[in-house]
């Protein structure tokens, strides 16, 4: 399994996420509560970059007229037609075989210097408000 290097977990903390793009493929990173998810930055409805979405809750009701807020900062509402996503499983929050693609996130302590050490890396510089990747 290919490894990619996110970033400092002092750079996602608790209800914030990055989109990285690993291999051509959009991944959105979520910190909810300490741990970390992932998914594809593509619904399943209509291909939506659905990790742009509002992190929000989910509204539940055991009898009419009692309703309560669960779950703050685990569902994702995909931005075109709201359709509510757990984050931490990927599947929607409704009676649905749609579902999209989760991976695997881990922190490792020194695990960024490491993995940095092989990757290869190309000199950037700023002219003139332009950002310049030599390589
Ligand atoms: S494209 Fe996401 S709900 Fe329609």
């Amino acid at each position: 399994m290919a490894r990619y290097v996110v970033g400092p977990a002092s750079e996602l903390p608790p209800s914030s996420r990055r989109i990285v793009n690993v291999d051509g493929r959009e991944i959105g990173v979520f910190n909810v509560n300490g741990l970390y998810y992932a998914l594809r930055n593509l619904c399943p409805h209509q291909s939506a970059p659905l990790c742009l979405g509002e992190v929000t809750g989910l509204a539940v009701s055991d009898e009419p007229g009692e309703i309560q807020w669960t779950r703050e900062g685990e569902i994702l509402r995909c931005p075109w037609h709201g359709w509510e996503f757990d984050i931490l499983s990927g599947r929607t929050v409704f009676k649905s075989r749609a579902r999209v693609k989760t991976y695997d996130v881990r922190v490792e302590k020194e695990a960024l210097e490491r993995l940095i050490e092989g990757v290869e890396t190309y000199p950037v510089t700023v002219e003139d408000e332009v950002v310049i990747l030599e390589y």
